[in-house]
Parts: structure tokens; C-alpha cells; sequence
């Protein structure tokens, strides 16, 4: 990441429109077909980390903070969403900073563990992360901002999770208490 570039952390309630015109335009650039002219997906981020150069938005990466249930136990995460960088930013570490922005704060806070879901791995696993397998998952199926149904299904290729208070992950079923980042 070149040093003109400058990260921020925003709360959501904080982001005005112009802020939030270049998130829309970053994650249809990033995920297209995807966001339907919204700045999330399924429901507001509790906070966003942004990239900016100069005044264009270059990385994103949302951040929810959340109580969810694992193996019985009630514990605290942050769950990362909608990390993306621009095409002609990419591979010069911005995700990797991103990454490790919310590990930090993570790291000073209260919450247990990272959670995110990602079809690759490789990013996150030259990040710290694993995945939990199996990882039999309830969420609140949300389709087109409308609450749908909940959903049981086992998620181990894509649930990926870095411990922050301690590596041992509650094993057993795991609710979402929400919809699924
Ligand atoms: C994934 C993404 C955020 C990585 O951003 P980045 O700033 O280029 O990442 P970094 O420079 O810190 O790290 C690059 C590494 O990410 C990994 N990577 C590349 N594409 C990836 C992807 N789609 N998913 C996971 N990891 C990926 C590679 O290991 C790469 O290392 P390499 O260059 O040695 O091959 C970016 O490629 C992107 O925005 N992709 C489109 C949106 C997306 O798929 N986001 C992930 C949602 S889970």
C-alpha cells in the first residue's frame, strides 16, 4: 500500500452521501450484479474501514459486531464484510492492511474471534485465518431486504475465523442470531 493512501475507520451512522456515492460505485465495481444501487448487501455494517487516494475510494471492508452462538456458548465477534479493493489497486497489500486494522482494534476490544466467509481462502489464511469444519450454521435468510426464512446448512468451505481471546472455537452448531454476512 503506497503512503498517499489514507485508511480510515467509520462508524455507518457517520458515512454522509458523498461517502457513501463511492462505496456504492466501489462494491459494483468489485461485486457486480450484485448490490442492486445499495452500499450493503443484506443490512447496514455497524462500521466501515475505507482506502482512500487522494479523494478516490480504493478499499473497503465492513464490520459487524455481533453476539452469535457456537457449540452453546454466546460469543463476541467481529465479522467482516464486503472487503474488496479496487482492480487497479490490488495485490500491492491494501486487503492485508485492512485485515489487520480490525484485528487491532479487535485485539484492544472485547470481542473473541474474526469471523468472515470467503469462497477463497488464500488471503485469509496468509492471514491467520482457519476455517471451522464442519460448521453446521442457522441464519436469517434475507433476500432483497426482505427477511425470508432461516436457513441450516453446513458452511465448513467458507467459514473462516482468527481467535483474538484464545484459538479454542466452541465446537457444535453455530447460530448467526441474524442474517449471514
Ligand atoms: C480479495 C481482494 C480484496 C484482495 O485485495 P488485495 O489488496 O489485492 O490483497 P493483498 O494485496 O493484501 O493480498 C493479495 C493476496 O490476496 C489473495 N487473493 C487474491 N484474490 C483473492 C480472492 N478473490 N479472495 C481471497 N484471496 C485472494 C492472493 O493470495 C494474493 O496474493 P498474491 O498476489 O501473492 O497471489 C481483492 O482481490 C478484491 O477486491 N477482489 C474482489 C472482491 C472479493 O472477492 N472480495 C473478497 C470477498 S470474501
Amino acid at each position: 500500500m503506497s503512503h498517499d493512501c489514507n485508511l480510515i475507520a467509520i462508524n455507518e451512522y457517520e458515512i454522509d452521501p458523498a461517502k457513501t456515492t463511492k462505496i456504492v460505485s466501489l462494491l459494483d465495481e468489485c461485486f457486480p450484479d450484485t448490490f442492486d444501487g445499495r452500499s450493503y448487501f443484506k443490512q447496514l455494517p455497524h462500521f466501515r474501514y475505507l482506502v482512500f487516494q487522494n479523494e478516490a475510494l480504493i478499499g473497503h471492508m465492513g464490520v459487524d459486531h455481533r453476539v452469535i452462538k457456537a457449540g452453546g456458548k454466546a460469543i463476541r465477534i467481529f465479522g467482516i464484510i464486503d472487503l474488496c479493493v479496487k482492480p487497479d489497486h490490488r495485490r500491492t497489500g491494501i486487503a492485508g492492511r485492512l485485515l489487520r486494522s480490525v484485528e487491532a482494534l479487535a485485539e484492544k476490544s472485547n470481542v473473541d474471534f474474526l469471523v468472515l466467509m470467503g469462497d477463497d481462502d488464500t488471503l485469509y489464511k496468509s492471514n491467520g485465518f482457519e476455517h471451522v469444519s464442519p460448521a453446521m450454521t442457522r441464519w436469517l435468510a434475507v433476500e432483497d431486504v426482505e427477511s425470508v426464512s432461516v436457513i441450516e446448512k453446513d458452511l465448513s468451505n467458507c467459514f473462516l475465523i482468527k481467535g483474538m481471546k484464545s484459538d479454542n472455537w466452541p465446537k457444535g452448531k453455530i447460530d448467526m442470531l441474524g442474517h449471514l454476512f
